[in-house]
C-alpha cells in the first residue's frame, strides 16, 4: 500500500482534519482514517464493515463491479482450466506458483500426514450419530491443538508454522470423511496415499472395506476445480473471524476452527446446503418458481433467494459463471438427469430479467450451481458447506499467516454505545 500526495479533508466543530489516502497496487482508494479518533475524537460506523477495509492484503484481487477474481495475480478462469487445488493452494499461501521440485516436496508432505491420530476415533464417538459434520469439523480442527500443543506457542518459528500448515492441509480432509462416515455407521476408512488430494478424500467418503472403490476421473476432476474455485476470497465473514481470532496470537488450528463456524450460517457457505433445500421445497410445492419469486420480494416474507447476491459482487459472480459450465458438463459427463437443475434454471432466468433482482443487482452466486454438482458427484447435502470449507482452508492459512507476518495488532472494533446512561442500583425488594 503507498501513501498518495492527496488527502481528503474533514469538518468539523469548526475543526479541519486532513485524512491521508492510500492506494493499492490496482488503483483502489481507501481514507487512512486510523488516527482520526486521537484528532478529533470521532471514531467511523460502519455496520456489517460494508465499507471498511479492515487490512492491506496481497493474496487476492477483487473487483466486483467488473467480476474480477485474481489469486496473487492469477485469474480464477485460468487457474481452475489449468492447476491442480495442491498448486492453487501453494500458490495462495506462498505466494508465487511451485517450482516442479517445490510441487512434489509439497504434494509429498500433505500425503505423508493425512493420517489422524487413533484417538480421534474416540472423539468422534461422543459426538450423537445425527451431528452435522460442520460443528464436528470445527471442533475436531481445534482439537487438533492436544495433539500437537507446540502449535500453541504464540512466538512461532516459521518451520512450526510451516508443520501446521502441512498437517492442516492434509489432516482436513482425513477429518471431513471420518465425520460423514461417522455420521452413516460406516467404518472409518483411512487416507490411500497413492492417490491424489481429491482421490484420497472420494476413497475415504465413498469406498468400504467391503468393497473397491475407484474414484470416477470426472469426479475428481470436478472436485479439484471447485476446491480451486472456493480457495480464497479476501476479507469475507470467515476469513475476518479466522484473522481477528489469529490477531490474539491463537494458534493456527483455533482460528481456522472459528473461521469453519463462522461459514456454517446460510449467509455464507451454508448457502450452499440451503439452495438445494431451497430447490427441493420448491420442487416438492409443485415446482412454480414464480411464487417463489414473489416471496422473495415481498418484505413481509422472510425467504430470501439463497444462492442469489453477494457483498462485493454486483456484477455476475466469476465463480458461479465457470461453475453453471463445469455443472452441464458434470452432469452430462456422469449422465445424472436431476429435476432441481431445471428448477434452478428457471430461477435464474426469471430473476435476470426482473427490476427487483436487476435494480438491487442480485445476481447468482458461486453456491447457486456449487450444490448441484455436489449432488451428481454425490455428496450428501449436510456435507455441501465441509467441501466448501475443505476448499477454503488454504485462502484461511494464507491470510493467517500473511496477518502473523504482518505484525499486525489485535483486531478490536469501536462501538456506538446506545444503551442506559449511568443510573443507580435498585435493591431488589424496590424494583
Ligand atoms: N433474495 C432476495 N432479496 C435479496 C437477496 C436475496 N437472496 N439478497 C439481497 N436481497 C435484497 C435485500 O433485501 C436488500 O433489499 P433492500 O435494499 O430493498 O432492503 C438488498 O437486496 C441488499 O441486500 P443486503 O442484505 O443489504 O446485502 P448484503 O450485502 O448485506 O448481503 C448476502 C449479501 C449474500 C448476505 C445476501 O445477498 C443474501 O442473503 N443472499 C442469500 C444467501 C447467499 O446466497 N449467501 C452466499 C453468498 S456467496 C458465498 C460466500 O462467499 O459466502
Amino acid at each position: 500500500m503507498a501513501e498518495t500526495a492527496e488527502t481528503a479533508e474533514l469538518h468539523f466543530n469548526g475543526e479541519v482534519y486532513q485524512i491521508p489516502v492510500v492506494k493499492g497496487t490496482e488503483n483502489e482508494k481507501a481514507l487512512d482514517i486510523s488516527k482520526l479518533r486521537g484528532q478529533s475524537g470521532l471514531i467511523t460506523l460502519d455496520a456489517g464493515f460494508k465499507n471498511t477495509g479492515s487490512t492491506q492484503s496481497a493474496i487476492t484481487f477483487l473487483d466486483g463491479e467488473k467480476g474480477i477474481l485474481r489469486y496473487r495475480g492469477y485469474t480464477i478462469e485460468q487457474l481452475a482450466e489449468n492447476a491442480s487445488f495442491l498448486e492453487v493452494a501453494y500458490l495462495i499461501i506462498y505466494g508465487e506458483l511451485p517450482k516442479a521440485e517445490q510441487l512434489e516436496h509439497w504434494r509429498n508432505d500433505i500425503t505423508y500426514h493425512t493420517l489422524i491420530h487413533e484417538d480421534f476415533k474416540v472423539l468422534l464417538e461422543g459426538f450423537p450419530s445425527n451431528s452435522h459434520p460442520m460443528g464436528v469439523l470445527s471442533s475436531l480442527v481445534t482439537s487438533l491443538t492436544a495433539f500437537y500443543p507446540e502449535s500453541l506457542d504464540p512466538v512461532r518459528s516459521s518451520n512450526e508454522v510451516d508443520m501446521s500448515i502441512i498437517r492442516l492441509m492434509a489432516k482436513l480432509p482425513t477429518i471431513a470423511a471420518w465425520a460423514y462416515k461417522n455420521e452413516i455407521g460406516q467404518p472409518l476408512m483411512y487416507p490411500k496415499n497413492d492417490l491424489d488430494y481429491c482421490g484420497n478424500f472420494l476413497k475415504m467418503m465413498f469406498g468400504t472395506p467391503a468393497e473397491n472403490y475407484e474414484p470416477n476421473p470426472v469426479v475428481i476432476s470436478a472436485l479439484n476445480k471447485l476446491l480451486i474455485l472456493h480457495a480464497e476470497h479476501e476479507q469475507n465473514c470467515s476469513t475476518s473471524t479466522v484473522r481477528i481470532v489469529g490477531s490474539s496470537q491463537a494458534s493456527l488450528y483455533a482460528s481456522v476452527s472459528a473461521g469453519i463456524n463462522a461459514l456454517w450460517g446460510p449467509l455464507h457457505g451454508g448457502a450452499n446446503q440451503a439452495v438445494i433445500e431451497m430447490l427441493e421445497a420448491i420442487k416438492a410445492d409443485g415446482g412454480d418458481v414464480n411464487k417463489y419469486m414473489a416471496k422473495a420480494k415481498d418484505k413481509n416474507d422472510p425467504f430470501r433467494l439463497m444462492g442469489f447476491g453477494h457483498r462485493v459482487y454486483k456484477n455476475f459472480d466469476p465463480r458461479a459463471r465457470i461453475i453453471k459450465k463445469a455443472a452441464d458438463e458434470v452432469l452430462s459427463q456422469l449422465g445424472v438427469k436431476d429435476p432441481v437443475l431445471e428448477i434452478a434454471k428457471g430461477l435464474e432466468e426469471v430473476a435476470l430479467s426482473d427490476p427487483y433482482f436487476v435494480d438491487r443487482k442480485l445476481y447468482p452466486n458461486v453456491d447457486f450451481y456449487s450444490g448441484i454438482i455436489y449432488r451428481a458427484l454425490g455428496i450428501p447435502t449436510n456435507m455441501f458447506t465441509v467441501m466448501f470449507a475443505m476448499g477454503r482452508l488454504p485462502g484461511w492459512i494464507a491470510q493467517w499467516k500473511e496477518m502473523r507476518e504482518n505484525g499486525e495488532p489485535i483486531g478490536r472494533p469501536r462501538q456506538v454505545y446506545t444503551g442506559e446512561n449511568a443510573r443507580e442500583y435498585v435493591s431488589l425488594d424496590k424494583r
